[in-house]
C-alpha cells in the first residue's frame, strides 16, 4: 500500500470515530461580530469550522435567520437549506428584505468531506440600523451662543415619563462635534470619540444602542454633552479650525418598544433644554482640554433636575447623509500605569509612561478647592533629559484641571488625546506617585489578528514598535501621526502601512469605511487629496493636487483588503474610484506616458548624509520617475481587479495601458546595462517591484541593487515608497541574505537603529533622534509614525513564511525563510478560515519548521531542503515522496521542495543548508 493512500485511510478512522469534534466557531456578519446597526441590505456572513483530524473541507451548508434567538419556526424568517457549497467567508444573506431596527439572530451548520455534520453553531446577530432617512424624526438641536472658538461643552437634557413595562429600548445618535450619552444619568455604550471622523460634508455616522436596560418606569431623563472634536475644533495646520462648521448639534432618536407591541419615540426637538457648560471651559484636539470641577454640574442627566436655568434649543435645518458605522468602534482599550515619578535636571516633575501611547490620562488628586493642576504631555526627552515638546509644533496638548476640594477627585478628560510617554505636571498637591495616574489607551478596537516573535529581542521590539505605532494611528481614520498638529488621514502612509496592518489586526471594518472616504473626497477629475477626509482643499474645492504613491492608495489599499481578505465587494464598490484615479493620471500623461510633475513628495524622508561625511550618493529618486511608476503600478492593479471582477474590456484596456506605459519607461529610465533612473535604491525597488524592466535585466537590477547596500554596508537609503518593498524584492531577486541584513542593521539608517536607541513605536525618520541624542528638525519629527512599519509584512510573509498563494489567506503558501542570522522565526495569523501558524527554528544543525493549516484551507509549503527524502513529517518520512512535492525550485540561495497539506499540524525536519 502507498503511504499517501494510508493517510486517507487513518483521515476517515480518525473522522468516523469522531463526528462529534466538528464544529461551526466564530460566526461574522460583515466581518464583524454581532454588528449593530449597519445598513447593508444583503449582509455578508461567515463561519469558521474546527475539527478533529486532518484535511478538513466543507461540502455543504445551512444557515437559519429568525426575528428570535429561540429560532421558532413563526420567526424563522430565512432558511438557506442544505447549500452544497465550500464556502464558509462571506456568503451573502439571500432572504427577504431586512427591516430598520430589527434584531436577526442566525445560526449555521456544516457537513464536510468525511461524512461528518454539526449540530446548529451558537447563535449569532446583527441588527439593522436605519434604513431609509425618513425614519429620522429627530431634529438637529444646538446652543444659540455656541459659535466661538474653544465654547465650553453645550449639555442638553430631556425628562419623560414611561407609563408601560418596556420590552427594548435603542437609542440612534450622531453629532455635530463629538458626543457622549447619558440615560438616567449613566453613560450610554463604552464607545469615545463618537460619531468618529469621516467626510463629514458628504456622511455623517451615527452610533445605535441598547439602553433597555437604563430605562425604568416612570420618570426617566436623557442628557448629553459635545466637545469640538474633528468638526469645529483645530485641525490641520494654521490654527485653522472649525472646518465643517461653528455650531455644535446633537441628533438622537431614542425608540422604546413596549411589551404590548407600541412605542414611544422620544426625540431631540425644541422640548429640549440646554445649557453651556462652565465646567468643561475647552476641548481641542490638538489643544487639550480644561476642566474646573468647581462647576461641575451633577445629575442633569437624571430626571427631577432643576433645570429652570437652562435654555431652549434652537433647531438646526441640515441635510446631513447619516450613514450606520461601518469601521471599528473607538474604545479605550488597555490602561497601564507608569513606570516612574521623576524630577529633571531642572528640577521639572516628570512622569515615564514606558510607552509612547496615544489616548490620554486618568488623574487621581486630592487638594483644596481651586487647585489648578496642569499637565502637558511629550513623546521624548531632549539629550539633557529634559521635557521636549518642540516637535509637538502649534499643538499645546494641555490638561488644565481644576479640583473642587471634595477629596479624592479622578479626572479623566474628553473629546481630545494625546500622543505621549512622558508628562509633565505642574501644580499638584501633595506627593506625585505612580498610583495617581494611569494611562488609558484608545484606539478602533479591531480584532488582534496576528503575532510574530524571532530569537532577536531587538526584532521584536521592532515588532512591539510596529504594533504600537498601529494602535496609536487607528483611530477611526489611519493617521499619520497622533501628537503633532496634523493627525490627519495622510494617504501615502496608508497605502505603505495597511498589508502590515492588516497581520496585526482586522482591519477589514477599518479600511472598507476609510475607503469610501477616499472615494468621496476624490475630485471629479479623479484626484486623491493627499488626506481623507479632504481637510487641506476648501471644502466646496472641485480639483486637488495629488501625488504619486500618495493617490495610488486608491487602488493600492483595495486591492491589497482584496488580497487579506478576499473580499470581492469591497473591490467592486472600490472599482469606480480606483478607475478614476488611473484614467486622472492617464489624462496628465497623455501621449507621451510619462507623468510629468505627479510627484509632490517623491520618495520622502529619504536617507541624505550628513554634509561632507559620506562619498557616496544620498537615496535621491527623481519625482517623475516615481510618478511615472507609480502610474504603471495602479494601471497594473487595476487590470487585475478588472480581472477579478469579470469586467473584461477594462483588463485589456489596462493592459495595454500598463505595457504602454512600462515600454516607454524603460526608454526613459532604463539603461541597457540594467541601471535604474537615479540608481538610488528606491530606483530599483520600483523598478523591480512594479514589473518595469526587460526581463533579461532583472538580475542585473537586481545587483546593482545589491551593490548599493553593500556599499552603504548594509544600510538603507530609502524613504516611506521603497522602504515598502526593498526586502520583498531582495528576496524576489534571491537576496534574502540581504534583506536580513538590512533587517538586523543596528545603526543609522535601519529599522533596528530607533529600536536601540530606546523607541517604543516606529519613528517618523530614520535619525529622529541621532546618536549625540539631538534631534532631527523639529518641523517634522514625529516619534509615531507608522509608515517604516511596513516591513512588518516582510516580517510575518517571508521570514516566518507565512503567506496566501491567492487572495483571501484559504490557499495558503507557507514558505519559511530561514538564516544563520536567527535561531527561530514565526508567525500565526487569523486569518478567515482559521488560525494560520508558520515558522521555523534552527536546532542542532537541522531545521524544523513548524506550520498550521486551518480547516477547510490547504497550504503548498516550501522548504528549503534539495531532497524530499531527506524531511520528515511530524517524525516520520514522508508519507509519498512521488505524488506529494509539487515544486522544486533552485534560487540562488537555496534549493526547494514544495508540499502540498490539508489543514492540521505539521513539523517538518531536515538538514540545514549551508
Ligand atoms: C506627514 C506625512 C505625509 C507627508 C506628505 C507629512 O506632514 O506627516 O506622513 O505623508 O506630510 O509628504
Amino acid at each position: 500500500m502507498k503511504p499517501l493512500k494510508l493517510l486517507s485511510l487513518f483521515i476517515l478512522i480518525s473522522g468516523s470515530v469522531c463526528a462529534q469534534n466538528l464544529m461551526v466557531k466564530d460566526l461574522t456578519c460583515e466581518h464583524k461580530i454581532n454588528p449593530t446597526g449597519i445598513d447593508i441590505i444583503q449582509p455578508r456572513l461567515s463561519w469558521k469550522i474546527a475539527g478533529s483530524g486532518n484535511n478538513i473541507l466543507q461540502t455543504a451548508y445551512s444557515v437559519r435567520v429568525a426575528t428570535d434567538p429561540k429560532f421558532s419556526s413563526s420567526k424563522i424568517i430565512w432558511e438557506s437549506g442544505k447549500v452544497a457549497s465550500d464556502e464558509s467567508s462571506l456568503q451573502i444573506y439571500r432572504g427577504p428584505a431586512l427591516k430598520s431596527s430589527q434584531r436577526y439572530f442566525w445560526q449555521v451548520k456544516v457537513w464536510d468531506n468525511n461524512g461528518r455534520s454539526t449540530k446548529w453553531s451558537e447563535t449569532a446577530f446583527w441588527e439593522m440600523g436605519l434604513l431609509s432617512p425618513s425614519e429620522w424624526k429627530a431634529r438637529w438641536i444646538e446652543l444659540e451662543d455656541d459659535t466661538n472658538r474653544y465654547s465650553p461643552s453645550p449639555h442638553f437634557r430631556k425628562e419623560f415619563t414611561v407609563s408601560k413595562p418596556v420590552a427594548r429600548a435603542t437609542a440612534y445618535v450622531t453629532a455635530h462635534g463629538l458626543y457622549d450619552l447619558s440615560v438616567n444619568g449613566k453613560r450610554v455604550g463604552d464607545q469615545v470619540m463618537t460619531p468618529g471622523w469621516t467626510t463629514y460634508g458628504k456622511r455623517i455616522q451615527y452610533q445605535v444602542y441598547d439602553v433597555t436596560d437604563q430605562i425604568v418606569k416612570g420618570e426617566n431623563a436623557v442628557g448629553a454633552f459635545l466637545g469640538d472634536g474633528w468638526y469645529r475644533g483645530t485641525l490641520a495646520w494654521g490654527n485653522n479650525w472649525a472646518i465643517y462648521g461653528k455650531r455644535l448639534g446633537l441628533l438622537m432618536q431614542l425608540r422604546i418598544i413596549h411589551t404590548d407591541g407600541t412605542e414611544t419615540l422620544i426625540l431631540t426637538d425644541e422640548s429640549w433644554k440646554g445649557h453651556n457648560d462652565p465646567a468643561i471651559r475647552m476641548n481641542d484636539i490638538y489643544n487639550g482640554y480644561t476642566y474646573d470641577a468647581t462647576k461641575r454640574l451633577t445629575g442633569w442627566s437624571q430626571p427631577d433636575y432643576d433645570d429652570s436655568g437652562w435654555k431652549k434649543v434652537r433647531i438646526g435645518n441640515y441635510r446631513d447623509n447619516l450613514v450606520a458605522s461601518e469601521g471599528s468602534p473607538i474604545r479605550k482599550i488597555e490602561e497601564i500605569k507608569p513606570v516612574k515619578v521623576f524630577r529633571s535636571p531642572k528640577g521639572s516633575l516628570l512622569v515615564d509612561m514606558g510607552q509612547n501611547m496615544v489616548g490620554w490620562i486618568r488623574l487621581k488628586a486630592s487638594g483644596p478647592r481651586g487647585t489648578v493642576i496642569k499637565v502637558r504631555h511629550a513623546e521624548v526627552l531632549d539629550k539633557f533629559g529634559e521635557f521636549y515638546t518642540e516637535n509637538l509644533r502649534a499643538a499645546k496638548v494641555q490638561l488644565t484641571l481644576t479640583l473642587a476640594g471634595t477629596g479624592e477627585e479622578i479626572l479623566e478628560p474628553r473629546f481630545t488625546f494625546m500622543g505621549f510617554r512622558y508628562l509633565e505636571v505642574t501644580g499638584f498637591p501633595g506627593t506625585l506617585t505612580t498610583d495617581n495616574i494611569t494611562g488609558i489607551v484608545v484606539h478602533s478596537d479591531m480584532q488582534k489578528s496576528g503575532t510574530y516573535e524571532s530569537s532577536n529581542p531587538l526584532l521584536n521590539q521592532l515588532q512591539h514598535n510596529i504594533v504600537w505605532g498601529q494602535k496609536g494611528n487607528f483611530l477611526d481614520v489611519p493617521t499619520d501621526c497622533p501628537q503633532r498638529d496634523e493627525r490627519l488621514g495622510w494617504t501615502g502612509d496608508a497605502q505603505a502601512f495597511c498589508r502590515t496592518a492588516a497581520f496585526n489586526y482586522n482591519v477589514a471594518p477599518f479600511f472598507t469605511k476609510w475607503l469610501k472616504d477616499v472615494a468621496l473626497d476624490q475630485k471629479p477629475g479623479g484626484e486623491v487629496p493627499d488626506v481623507i477626509p479632504d481637510v487641506l482643499n476648501k471644502q466646496d474645492a472641485t480639483t486637488a493636487q495629488p501625488s504619486a504613491g500618495w493617490g495610488d492608495v486608491a487602488v493600492i489599499t483595495p486591492w491589497t483588503m482584496y488580497t487579506v481578505y478576499g473580499d470581492k465587494q469591497l473591490l467592486e464598490n472600490q472599482y469606480p474610484s480606483m478607475k478614476k484615479w488611473v484614467e486622472y493620471i492617464r489624462k496628465k500623461a497623455g501621449d507621451t506616458y510619462l507623468w510629468k510633475g505627479g510627484s509632490k513628495y517623491g520618495d520622502w524622508l529619504f536617507y541624505h548624509p550628513p554634509v561632507n561625511s559620506h562619498t557616496a550618493a544620498d537615496g535621491y529618486t527623481e519625482p517623475d520617475f516615481i510618478a511615472t511608476a507609480y502610474f504603471a503600478y495602479s494601471t497594473s492593479l487595476l487590470a487585475e481587479a478588472a480581472r477579478v471582477l469579470g469586467k473584461t474590456d477594462d483588463v485589456k484596456t489596462y493592459t495595454d495601458l500598463y505595457n504602454k506605459i512600462k515600454e516607454v519607461f524603460i526608454r526613459e529610465y532604463v539603461t541597457p546595462a540594467g541601471r535604474v533612473g537615479t540608481c538610488s535604491q528606491t530606483s530599483y525597488i520600483l523598478a523591480l517591484k512594479f514589473g518595469l524592466l526587460p526581463d533579461g535585466l532583472r538580475d542585473e537590477a537586481a545587483a546593482f541593487l545589491v551593490n548599493d547596500i553593500r556599499s552603504r554596508r548594509n544600510h538603507l537609503s530609502t524613504g516611506f515608497l521603497g522602504t515598502i518593498y526593498i526586502c520583498h524584492e531582495l528576496t524576489r531577486a534571491g537576496y534574502t541574505d540581504v534583506a536580513y541584513d538590512l533587517l538586523l542593521q543596528e545603526t543609522y539608517p535601519s529599522w533596528l537603529y530607533p529600536v536601540k536607541m530606546g523607541a517604543t513605536t516606529i519613528w517618523e525618520r530614520w535619525d529622529g533622534q541621532k546618536t549625540d541624542s539631538t534631534f532631527q528638525d523639529a518641523g517634522m519629527n514625529s516619534f509615531n509614525h507608522y509608515a517604516y512599519g511596513a516591513i512588518g509584512d516582510w516580517m510575518y510573509r517571508v521570514s516566518a513564511g507565512l503567506e496566501t498563494r491567492d487572495p483571501g489567506y484559504r490557499h495558503l503558501l507557507l514558505r519559511p525563510h530561514p538564516t544563520k542570522k536567527l535561531e527561530y522565526s514565526k508567525a500565526t495569523y487569523e486569518g478567515p478560515y482559521g488560525t494560520i501558524a508558520s515558522g521555523w527554528e534552527r536546532k542542532d544543525g537541522k531545521i524544523i519548521v513548524n506550520v498550521k493549516i486551518p480547516a477547510n484551507s490547504d497550504a503548498t509549503i516550501i522548504l528549503p531542503v534539495n531532497d524530499p527524502a531527506k524531511i520528515r513529517q511530524n517524525g516520520l518520512p514522508l508519507p509519498d515522496v512521488k505524488d506529494d512535492i509539487i515544486i522544486a525550485e533552485e534560487t540562488n540561495e537555496s534549493i526547494n521542495i514544495g508540499l502540498v497539506r490539508g489543514s492540521g499540524e505539521y513539523t517538518f525536519e531536515f538538514d540545514e543548508q549551508n
